[in-house]
């Protein structure tokens, strides 16, 4: 799958750049296209005319004395199907993550429309600074997969996180990029527990962690969809998801509400009732016992359903203390696609466990009991059955 795609290594100034060499070979071996766009301060680590040599093309060094181009950063940005930052040092995340266009690697960057991926490598202490967090959640929320890192041998001869991943673990992820089944499809996804605010301090909930939507939003973004994960949960965004963060029933709603989407997959634990006002000062233990009045919250996956431009396909899940049978009721009232119901109650499966036992229910009625496995396998099998629905309708 790879042979023919249109790969721009944009390589930028740390040690992990005499990586990137081998990494062109291997791509190119497979078939793909590679060109190089490189910073001034990559060209100390690695040698324009060693990676000129490997992808037979020139390489771009600078944004204005190209021979070839007079605008070459658009020019490639444009031919790209892919651009890899490899490696993605603190310094061109920041850049990135501000959209600045002050040098080949990052003004390639914000010219191209394609898929973008960064590998990260730098120190553990600038890996785990609070401001290349912010630049990483950024990126990631631009939709920029985050490849890596790993812990290992740095480059001063310390251990810990912030090696670059191996040039064939890049290629699998490239690889696994342009596999993508899904491109083109855009998918919503609804995660975690929503909060709803008694007062500035307290709120109604539930146990829901967000693990098993986080785990659906990765896999659909693996195959490939163009997908957008609404989440209550404080998890890590997963490579290449769009992410909004939401609190309450409302929050959700509306930001699903303005989401167009192929595939709805709504995993969150909605409240079913808010406090009817949030109190603007906290209750104090003084003003005694009080009767809470709650009233009705949106319901985001009826809204969903009740578009005039339904999603082709909408699954909802169902947390139950006991048998099937009411998620199967719940499936055919709702009308959804598919539910995914989950017995809470069962020991190692649920809320905040890394595993799930759940039964799919079809739109006939037809159920099927999956074993309790991890969520993340789940979640692949959930896509399988949700690509088998698009492929028919
Ligand atoms: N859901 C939603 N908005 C709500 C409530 C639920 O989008 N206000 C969605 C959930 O994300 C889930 C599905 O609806 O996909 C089923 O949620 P559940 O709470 O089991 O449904 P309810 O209709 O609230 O059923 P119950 O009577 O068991 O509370």
């Amino acid at each position: 799958m790879i042979g023919g795609r249109r790969v721009l290594l944009a390589v930028t100034g740390g040690v992990a750049a005499f990586k990137v060499a081998t990494l062109a070979r291997m791509l190119i071996e497979h078939g793909a296209e590679v060109r190089t766009v490189m910073t001034a301060s990559s060209l100390r680590f690695l040698g324009a005319n060693t990676m000129a040599a490997i992808t037979g093309r020139p390489v771009i060094t600078d944004l204005f004395d190209s021979p070839d181009s007079v605008s070459p950063h658009t020019e490639a940005a444009e031919w790209a199907d892919l651009v890899v930052v490899v490696p993605a040092t603190a310094a061109s995340l920041s850049r990135l993550a501000h959209g600045q266009a002050s040098d080949p690697v990052s003004a390639t960057v914000l010219a191209a429309t394609c898929p973008i991926a960064v590998a990260p490598a730098m120190h553990t202490a600038m890996w785990e600074h609070p401001a290349t967090r912010r630049n990483v959640t950024t990126l990631r929320s631009d939709g920029v997969a985050v490849l890596g890192p790993v812990s290992g041998r740095l480059a001063g001869g310390d251990t810990g996180a912030g090696r670059m991943v191996e040039p064939d673990q890049v290629f699998s992820m490239i690889q696994a990029m342009f596999e993508a089944p899904l491109r083109g499809v855009r998918v919503v996804v609804t995660a975690g527990g929503t909060r709803e605010a008694i007062d500035p301090v307290r709120f109604l909930s539930n146990h829901s962690s967000g693990k098993m939507g986080h785990a659906v939003a990765a896999e659909a973004a693996r195959r490939g969809a163009e997908t957008t994960l609404v989440t209550c949960s404080r998890l890590e965004s997963p490579p290449g998801v769009k992410r909004v963060d939401v609190v309450s029933a409302h929050d959700m709603a509306e930001a699903v509400g303005s989401i167009e989407a192929d595939v709805a997959v709504m995993t969150a634990a909605v409240a079913d009732f808010r406090p009817k006002t949030a109190q603007a000062s906290k209750l104090a233990r003084g003003d005694g016992l009080r009767m809470l009045e709650l009233e009705a919250t949106r319901d985001v996956l009826g809204e969903v359903l009740a578009r005039e431009r339904r999603p082709r396909v909408v699954v909802g899940f169902a947390a139950e203390t006991g048998g099937v049978e009411r998620a199967v009721r719940k499936a055919k009232s709702k009308g959804v696609d598919l539910m995914v119901a989950n017995d809470v109650t069962i020991p190692g499966s649920g809320f905040e466990s890394d595993n799930n036992q759940v039964a799919l229910i079809r739109r006939g009625g037809e159920t099927e009991s999956w074993p309790l496995q991890p969520k993340v396998r789940v979640a692949e099998r959930l896509w399988d059955e949700i690509a088998l629905m698009l492929e028919e309708n």
